[in-house]
């Protein structure tokens, strides 16, 4: 689809239309993040879902917000509810919110109001296969997607699956922003390899925010 030197040199800021990269974004608020992320992960534990086809996710999820992104032999879909505790998921902290909304506003999508953040770990071996993120209802709005702790190589994708993906790295602190002509854009994240990060140790965080409902 893409030559990859063509885009060698301008991935850093926009790998695709529709796609910001910005490389970073989220260090000015890391302690809040970190705090963040060991408060909702204590209220409703990371586990591994299911898929529809029964396979367990090498990723290990958890959610913030009034919705939460859940996985099991039904489908995928949104639940208000955590289904292992029968109860709302924890809140969306501010800081969370305050981030994407800016990183979205950079990247032109203004007044982006994020109802949902799935939280995904991945340890090393982990990882995620190529997919479309299509279970939200407005898909004019974009996805915000903060990476801590370990890098990765994320493969961002065509409209077909069968596209050819950009690996684009992504490393503590960086946020990507995807919407407009990139929003379907099928998705995924190479197996993590092995590492240690100063302040996370052998794994890597990575927050979805997105406008569910
Ligand atoms: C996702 O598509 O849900 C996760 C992407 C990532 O971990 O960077
Ligand atoms: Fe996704």
């Amino acid at each position: 689809m893409f030559a990859a030197a063509e885009h060698r040199q301008n991935w850093r800021e926009t790998p695709l239309p529709g796609a910001l990269l910005l490389r970073g974004f989220a260090l000015q608020a890391e302690a809040e993040l970190l705090a963040a992320v060991e408060a909702i992960t204590a209220a409703a534990p990371l586990r591994h879902m299911q898929t529809p086809g029964g396979q367990r996710m090498s990723v290990a999820l958890s959610n913030c917000g009034a919705l939460g992104w859940v996985s099991d032999r039904a489908g995928y879909r949104y639940s208000a509810l955590d289904p292992d505790s029968g109860r709302p998921w924890p809140a969306l902290p501010a800081v969370l919110a305050e981030l994407a909304g800016q990183a979205a506003a950079a990247a032109g999508f203004a007044d982006f109001c994020p109802d949902a953040c799935l939280v995904n770990r991945y340890v090393p071996g982990a990882r995620m296969g190529l997919h479309q993120d299509r279970d939200e209802r407005d898909l004019r709005q974009p996805i915000v997607s903060i990476s801590l702790g370990l890098p990765a190589l994320f493969l961002f994708g065509g409209l077909q699956r069968s596209e050819r993906a950009l690996r684009v790295p992504l490393g503590h602190g960086d946020v990507l922003v995807w919407g407009g002509p990139a929003r379907l854009r099928y998705h995924g994240v190479l197996a993590l390899k092995e590492g240690e990060h100063p302040r996370l140790g052998a794994q890597r965080i990575n927050l979805t925010l997105r406008r569910a409902g």
